[in-house]
């Protein structure tokens, strides 16, 4: 039920133009060594995903640059038929240990990441400025339909009416399911705040000891500046029928924020109550600033 529930809201074109072939999903070989990213969308996946690399590769920028990040690290669920290789199909082919990202809410996970006890590093960040960087992502993603102006965006996305869903109940399931399975629960806030600090900790999540100079190379290769001059992971190099840089550039701002630069006093006073109660059921805290 869930998943139709869910469906019904994907897989209508007006919402987004990709298509989910289930039964590649679903039946998706997970392997032990698998690290699985999964976030709701614009919460730093690109980040975490180039962060994590770097730590595989000992922080070494050169054996990084090899290929863009989108590659080396595939969205299990993304396919548009006809145009790029299905996820699913990308990543069967890949060597290990793979990285595999993911924006599939918890319960539409395959079930054999769960059975193989993957480890997935979870990032989340708060609801105002995915709000935010979602909307002038739907700007300039071209798979996605136009978002239409802020002020009926914004209540679009807190009914959950988006690409993915709710983000109330994204972040708050897999939240849950941290309790009992092996998930690295990580902030965007926390990456802004000290990079280095939350690196280390993906580094011993990972299993992996690295020097001094490795972390703090990792620190560097992974800032904001560095990345959206690297054009392994600013995404310039996606085609502009699909993302057009010039409406707003996929490396948009990067900060911790930037929601108060959008909203009006009204419409963050209307979010807050709506907020309240949606979040009310969770022990899960968010920083809308730091
Ligand atoms: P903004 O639109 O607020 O700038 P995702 O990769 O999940 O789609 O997330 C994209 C968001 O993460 C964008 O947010 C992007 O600028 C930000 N981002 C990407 N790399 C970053 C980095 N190294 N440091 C800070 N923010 C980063």
């Amino acid at each position: 039920y869930l998943r139709q529930a869910w469906q019904m809201v994907h897989d209508i074109p007006m919402v987004c133009a990709f298509s989910y072939d289930w039964d590649r999903i679903d039946n998706f070989q997970s392997r032990p060594d698998d690290i699985v990213i999964a976030t709701y969308p614009k919460s730093g996946t690109t980040w975490v995903s180039e962060i994590v690399d770097m730590i595989l590769n000992d922080g070494d920028p050169v054996k990084c640059k090899r290929d863009a990040i989108f590659n080396k690290v595939p969205m299990l669920e993304f396919a548009v038929p006809g145009k790029m290789p299905a996820g699913t199909e990308q990543l069967a082919r890949m060597p290990s240990p793979r990285v595999v990202k993911t924006h599939l809410p918890v319960h539409l996970l395959p079930t054999s990441f769960w059975d193989h006890g993957c480890k997935v590093i979870y990032v989340a960040r708060n609801a105002k400025d995915v709000a935010v960087s979602f909307y002038h992502f739907d700007l300039m993603n071209k798979l996605h339909p136009h978002p239409g102006p802020w002020e009926k965006y914004i209540e679009t996305y807190m009914a959950g009416r988006v690409a993915f869903g709710s983000w109330y109940d994204h972040v708050k399931s897999w939240w849950e399911k941290r309790k009992g399975h092996p998930i690295l629960y990580l902030f965007y806030e926390d990456l802004k705040e000290d990079p280095k600090r939350e690196i280390e900790k993906v580094m011993h999540f990972l299993g992996k000891d690295l020097t001094q100079q490795a972390l703090d190379s990792i620190v560097h290769h992974t800032s904001f500046e560095v990345m959206k001059e690297n054009p392994n992971t600013n995404y310039r190099m996606t085609p502009v029928t699909v993302m057009d840089h010039n409406v707003s550039p996929f490396m948009r701002k990067g900060i911790a924020g930037d929601w108060k630069n959008h909203f009006t006093v009204a419409q963050n006073e209307r979010f807050d109550e709506d907020y309240e109660r949606k979040m009310a059921d969770t022990t899960l805290r968010f920083r809308t600033e730091i």
